[in-house]
């Protein structure tokens, strides 16, 4: 209002000086004249220098708020306008439902946390926003590890741009509780099962779990992966071949999950995943398996890896990726062109790749970040990713989309889920599970 008075009083000064003095005809203006330029002054003191963007997420929780407010923060620094639209629910599936809708309506942000083989299906649509303009500018074809980068372009074009690098196959545990039964953290799931046996005997919860079929999904592939090793998960979980599917090592593998679901207590249903880490944290529960943004949640609460939590790997080899990437949907108007750029910009920054993946969990998607500042955990996944890309043992998520398309994931989630609240058995759970797959087909 105050900034309205002032262009207005502007205006009449500036009409009424130059018409009395006349000091020369081109400087003479009529009101008629001064107000329109008044009112353009205005509106573009309003225009966000930077642009703006409306950015639909699912990052609620405590670690994940504090990642995604540097991001806003920054882009703010920036002379950016962000209206934030979060969707919560862990692992995004209801942030989708929330983007579909709003795509059907002709309405979709501008700006969308998406993965994985999603980011394809979109921009096959027609639906994405070009970034090859900032992707040249700020060279981001030497700045990004190949595999992000084969996840953010369709067609050689960049669509999306990765914030971070998740590691999905971890346990955490509290150390005071394993120290209540002599235990150390499980380096083999047999070793896991003895540790379980033992808590759950001196009446301690081993395993803090959320049910909610994403949860359910994550944990079944951590264990799939430790059991049968990064080929058998390649063949089954991404390359969905029916032997795989069918065949016994996916058996041993329900076997687990129904020893798994022994070790979790009877309030699981439809928990949380950062109420499951508050339960390890509290000492409530042994071990979580989660991915590293549960470290978001352990960091948030102002407790220490490898004294207050441990972080180690799941047992059995190899590395499931999980990278979280946004696409700016294909929108008009100079001010959200201008609000994607600078977003998509600002997420591959040095210093935000720093400051967001330090909250997050996560490590950069950016090659060439000091690892330095981070902890632990994190400076063990850098090095596993590493390693097991020189080994061609890193393998994509299937829980979380990085693997296959939300179809066949919905068609495996289904069966786990069903698997984990009955007393379906493993023989019966893999002919399902193929069953799904093939009829997804
Ligand atoms: C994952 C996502 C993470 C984290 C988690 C829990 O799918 O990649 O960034 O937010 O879900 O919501």
């Amino acid at each position: 209002m105050i900034v309205f008075f002032f262009f207005f009083f502007f205006s009449f000064c500036f009409f009424f000086f130059f018409n009395d003095t006349a000091t020369t005809e081109i400087y003479t203006l009529s009101l008629h004249d001064a107000l329109p330029i008044s009112i353009a002054f205005l509106f573009t003191s309003q225009v966000q220098a930077g642009g703006q963007v409306e950015v639909l997420h699912w990052w609620t929780s405590g670690g994940e708020a504090k990642a995604v407010k540097a991001l806003k923060e920054e882009f703010e620094a920036n002379g950016g306008k962000w209206i934030d639209s979060p969707v919560a629910g862990g692992g995004g599936d209801t942030a989708m439902t929330a983007l579909r809708v709003r795509v059907m309506a002709g309405n979709p942000p501008t700006a969308v946390q998406l993965k994985g083989p999603s980011i394809k299906e979109w921009a096959a649509e027609g639906l994405l926003g070009n970034l090859n303009v900032v992707a040249k500018a700020e060279n981001w074809d030497a700045i990004l590890p190949p595999l992000l980068k084969d996840v953010v372009t369709y067609e050689g074009d960049y669509v999306g741009v990765p914030v971070n690098i998740h590691r999905v196959d971890w346990i955490w545990a509290n150390p005071k509780v394993l120290a209540k039964v002599g235990a150390n953290m499980p380096t083999t799931w047999d070793e896991f099962n003895a540790v379980a046996d033992k808590l759950q005997a001196a009446g301690i919860t081993p395993l803090a779990h959320g049910g909610q079929p994403w949860q359910d999904a994550t944990v079944f592939e951590v264990v799939a992966l430790g059991i049968g090793g990064p080929d058998f998960f390649q063949k089954a979980l991404i390359d969905l071949d029916d032997a795989a599917l069918r065949g016994p090592t996916m058996v041993k593998v329900f076997d687990q999950m129904r020893r798994m679901r022994g070790y979790v207590d009877p309030n699981f249903p439809g928990r949380d995943w950062n109420l499951a880490t508050a339960m390890v944290m509290k000492g409530q529960a042994a071990f979580q398996i989660m991915g590293d943004w549960a470290k978001g949640e352990f960091l948030a609460a102002g407790q220490v890896p490898g004294q207050d939590f441990l972080c180690a790997a799941a047992p059995g080899g190899g590395y499931l990726l999980n990278s979280d990437s946004f696409v700016m949907f294909d929108v008009k108007g100079d001010e959200n062109l201008q609000g994607q750029r600078l977003l998509a910009k600002l997420i591959l920054g040095e210093n935000f790749q720093k400051t967001f993946n330090l909250y997050k969990g996560s490590i950069p998607a950016r090659l060439g970040v000091p690892m330095d500042e981070f902890d632990m955990c994190a400076k063990k996944s850098s090095a596993d990713l590493t390693a097991t890309i020189k080994a061609g043992t890193l393998r994509p998520s299937m829980a979380h989309e990085m693997a296959v398309s939300r179809t066949f994931r919905g068609a495996i989630m289904d069966v786990v889920t069903a698997h984990f609240n009955s007393d379906m058995s493993s023989q019966e759970a893999v002919k399902r599970l193929a069953d799904a797959v093939a009829t997804a087909r």
